[in-house]
């Protein structure tokens, strides 16, 4: 049985761990929620390397036999580091510029991310390499991580927050809006709810990259030779809501986890 550990600022990496379980529902799970630092968003390159060092010391400590970064801001700024100090596997967050650029036939796409995501050399690469001849728009989704961590995940309020950030993607003509922060899932529904007031029965895609993130997982756990049950020749079904055992782990309060794990 493996154990898979997981990490973010805060609880939005609940959002890839609810896709691995879907497909690796019999294993070990250990949950880092780095709440106290929480956002990451706006903090130094140095500083996410230094708290991905401790959390990742801490959950090797706790038996993790694999790491997934399941921060698109943390991947951006420290997985490079993380897998030249490590032995261990880290499975990272990629933002979906690839599948949606494939996927566009208005020829633009939007990218909701984090100050830290958009501004760092591996989205960059990434939106270089897939988006080539694609107008690719990018907006901070100011003030998603906070409505998250406060468990405002609809309603009056919750839906200005996000049209500030999403109006202008809408109003430049993306057809596919990539959800580049592992805590924007959550607020999925709203997004969707405010795309269609402002552009009502204009068919925009919003993608969540949390499944890709957990095929590439058990792709590597596969390849890697981590024991794992098979759900294919055992009872679990694919679809089993809860893991054998998960615990969570907090640096802050567990109140936003907790709230937010009930969700899932
Ligand atoms: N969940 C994070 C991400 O995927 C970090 C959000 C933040 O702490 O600013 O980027």
């Amino acid at each position: 049985m493996a154990t898979i550990g997981l990490f973010d600022s805060g609880s939005g990496g609940l959002s890839v761990y609810r896709e691995i379980v879907k497909l690796l529902p019999r294993e070990d799970y250990i949950f880092y929620a780095d709440n106290l630092y929480c956002p990451y968003g706006e903090k130094s390159r140095e500083f996410i390397i230094d708290r991905a060092r401790e959390i990742t010391d801490f959950l090797l400590e706790k038996g993790a036999d694999i790491i997934v970064v399941a921060c698109n801001t943390a991947t951006a700024a420290a997985i490079a580091t993380l897998r030249e100090e490590y032995p261990v596997k880290f499975i990272g967050m990629e933002p979906a510029v690839k599948p949606a650029a494939l996927g566009t036939r208005t020829g633009v796409i939007g990218v909701l991310a984090t100050a830290g995501t958009l501004h760092a050399s591996k989205y960059l690469d990434t939106r270089d390499r897939y988006a080539d001849g694609i107008t690719v728009v990018e907006h901070v989704g100011q003030g998603f991580v906070e409505l998250v961590e406060a468990g405002e995940l609809d309603g009056e309020h919750a839906e200005s927050v996000v049209r500030q950030s999403v109006q202008p993607l809408v109003d430049a003509g993306a057809d596919h809006i990539v959800l580049g922060c592992t805590h924007y899932p959550f607020l999925k529904e709203t997004i969707e709810k405010v795309i269609s007031e402002l552009n009502p029965g204009r068919d925009i895609k919003v993608v969540d990259p949390a499944p890709a993130a957990a095929r590439q997982l058990e792709r590597v756990i596969r390849e890697q030779g981590i024991h794992v049950h098979d759900t294919r020749s055992s009872t679990a079904t694919p679809e089993s809501p809860r893991p054998v055992n998960v615990t969570l782990f907090s640096s802050g309060s567990r109140d936003s986890l907790e709230r937010i794990f009930k969700l899932i």
